[in-house]
């Protein structure tokens, strides 16, 4: 962890905020739940920041092509991924998930289906409800090395209406990153069933591992055409109440499809946004480099923790993203496990029901927090688990 980037906050700078992580619930309650970190801001985001407001500068912003963000998008992907974009395909939205409702209402007529890979960050499948598209459903396969896909299942769930994988890469809520080959597969799919993909990235400067992250439109010249890609500096740089997204338009085509809509449906980019976003970029790594060690340090407390004390409770530790995903159907608690952790704990996790059927059971644990919080935060866990009988001895 680099000593010169201070990252750490103690809960009273953290109750002190005003998101909705440390407001939803009542003070006694430790929040885990909602995809936010509980870390300092970048110091370059946090300069840029007060720059603009030094400068009283609120009116409207300048348009992002004059501020080079296209420009700065396409040489960080190059750096990063080595993945060759223009800046001329890249547009920026407010929110990944409005951009996800924009490439459904565009790309498919209503009733055609969108496939989705189960378990999901759930408004994957509220969009799909919302824009009354269909739902095309096809859960990963949990084994002893995590989720894998299953390809004859993808296969079989594609039907003729099918026309858009709506994919989650690294995926939310499981942590896979998903291998070359695994992608591979799937570009395959996506070309023996004629489908376009929108492929949310959010997570992808949170790679855990040494692997690098392969934006899906690399897989060859003919996927990229087919592929909308969408991102945001949002989830890396821990800036969601900025509200700037990204996406990346494969081909002309696919841009024109989508330039269905009006524009003014966009709504604006703002200020703070676009200059934390350059801000982010341009010198943001060594605390995004500092995060992911700690990330890295939090994880595997959390796996630890899971297999010298938690027997009944399966985990197989993210590759990617700051979430746990926590199988805790053999605790067989008579509830869903977040309603008992939320009371018996007075700890807030995120509701597997809500990232699909295949979520019943379990719950989705926020570690990206200090390691004192993350501590704390097993501790009660581990207390309600003991007073309801539901750690063994042995395990302790
Ligand atoms: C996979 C994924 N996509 C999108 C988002 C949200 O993005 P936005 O706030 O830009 O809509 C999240 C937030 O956790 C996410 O995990």
């Amino acid at each position: 962890m680099s000593e010169s980037i201070p990252l750490l906050l103690n809960k009273d700078q953290l109750r002190a905020r005003e998101c909705a992580k440390w407001t939803v619930y009542p003070d006694d309650v430790i929040p885990a739940w909602i995809a936010d970190m509980d870390f300092a801001l970048a110091p370059p985001v946090r300069e840029a920041l007060a720059q603009r407001l030094a400068a009283q500068d609120l009116g409207y912003p300048k348009m992002y092509q004059r501020a080079a963000l296209p420009e700065a998008f396409a040489a960080r992907m190059a750096a990063r991924y080595g993945w060759t974009i223009a800046p001329s395909q890249v547009e920026f939205f407010s929110d990944v998930v409005q951009t996800i409702h924009f490439c459904l209402l565009t790309l498919l007529e209503p009733g055609e289906g969108v496939l989705i890979q189960t378990p999901i960050y759930p408004p994957f499948l509220q969009s799909v409800v919302e824009t009354g598209r269909r739902q095309v459903l096809c859960p990963l396969q949990p084994g002893p090395q995590g989720y894998a896909m299953d390809f004859d299942a993808l296969d079989a769930a594609c039907d003729a209406g099918t026309r858009v994988l709506l994919l989650c890469h690294p995926h939310n809520p499981t942590g896979r990153a998903f291998t070359r080959e695994e992608l591979e597969g799937l570009a395959a799919l996506v070309r023996r069933h004629n489908l376009i993909v929108v492929s949310d990235e959010i997570h992808a400067d949170l790679m855990l591992d040494a692997r690098p992250h392969v934006p899906f439109a690399m897989l060859g010249e003919d996927i990229a055409a087919r592929t909308i890609t969408l991102t945001s500096p949002s989830k890396a740089f821990n800036i969601a109440g900025l509200c700037l997204a990204v996406a990346v338009f494969g081909s002309p085509a696919l841009r024109q499809q989508f330039g269905r809509l009006p524009d003014h449906l966009r709504g604006g980019r703002s200020t703070f946004g676009m200059a934390a976003t350059a801000a982010a970029w341009q010198a943001g790594d060594p605390w995004l480099d500092a995060v992911l060690a700690q990330l890295r340090a939090n994880r595997a407390t959390v796996a630890e923790f899971v297999a010298t004390r938690w027997p009944l409770i399966r985990h197989t530790p993210p590759e990617a993203t700051y979430l746990a995903w926590l199988d805790c159907r053999a605790l067989a608690l008579g509830e869903e496990p977040w309603r008992f952790f939320l009371r018996e704990a007075r700890v807030a996790l995120s509701e597997g029901p809500n990232f699909g059927a295949e979520g019943e059971g379990f719950v989705r644990l926020n570690f990206a927090t200090s390691p004192e919080i993350l501590q704390e935060i097993l501790a009660r866990m581990d207390r309600a688990l003991i007073t309801a009988g539901k750690s063994t001895p042995a395990a302790r």
